[in-house]
């Protein structure tokens, strides 16, 4: 029997989603933000577009006390997101922020995530590369991993995406990311393509929802 259930998130959850990403890709957040670690604020106002972006996609495990141990985004619509920075407010309220000091990093980091983000874009435009239903960002608390949570948080994410008839899902890891790699190939994403941005190369991985 797990010792885990999976569940949807609520906007309660952003700050511990936030946490869990920042201590599970620390070197990119790193990276990132020029060697320092951000201030807790910048990750949760990231996290808190993306739950409201789309918030079904925002997908949960915790154990039986209701502490996080993993998490996962699965949107139908990556557009969504695009548009809910811009009409929800969500960039003015970053600009301010930045401005104001609240995030903790300066200029070069908004350089590096800008580039980013646009290698991002022209690679999700790219012809035949295209899908709009994403595995965006996934992670497994360091202790509980090797017990089956990313599986299974990708399974009902499976689930959510063939409740919106989605035909096609992307999704990329980096290529020295095994165990990533493993469980997306367990679960029938295959290789299709390389991107790159400031860190390195990105395999692109697709699976047909069936
Ligand atoms: C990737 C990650 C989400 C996996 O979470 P998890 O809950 O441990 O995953 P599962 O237990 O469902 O499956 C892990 C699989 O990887 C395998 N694995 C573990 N370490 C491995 C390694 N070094 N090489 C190859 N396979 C490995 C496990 O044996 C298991 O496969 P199995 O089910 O066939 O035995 C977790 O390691 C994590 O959070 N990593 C940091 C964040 C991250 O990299 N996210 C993915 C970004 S694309």
């Amino acid at each position: 029997m797990n010792n885990f259930v999976v569940v949807r998130a609520e906007l309660a959850d952003v700050p511990a989603m936030a946490k869990l990403f920042t201590e599970s890709f620390i070197a990119s957040v790193l990276h990132h933000c020029g060697g320092r670690l951000p201030k807790p604020q910048a990750m949760q106002d990231v996290f808190t577009l993306v739950y409201q972006a789309e918030p079904a996609a925002a997908l949960l495990a915790k154990d039986q006390g209701g502490q996080l141990l993993g998490y996962c985004f699965a949107p139908v619509g990556l557009n969504k997101l695009w548009w809910q920075a811009l009409v929800g407010g969500h960039l003015f309220k970053w600009a301010w922020r930045w401005l104001s000091g609240q995030y903790g990093f300066g200029l070069h980091p908004v350089k590096i995530l800008v580039l980013n983000k646009l290698a991002f874009l022209r690679s999700a435009v790219t012809p035949g590369k295209t899908a709009n239903a994403r595995i965006l960002s996934i992670a497994v608390a360091e202790a509980a991993r090797g017990q089956g949570i990313a599986s299974a948080l990708m399974l009902e994410a499976d689930n959510y995406f063939r409740e919106n008839k989605v035909a096609r899902v992307r999704l990329e890891v980096r290529p020295d990311n095994r165990p990533a790699i493993r469980v997306y190939e367990k679960l029938g994403y295959y290789q299709e393509g390389i991107t790159y941005d400031s860190q390195g190369p990105w395999l692109i991985m697709f699976k047909e929802i069936s």
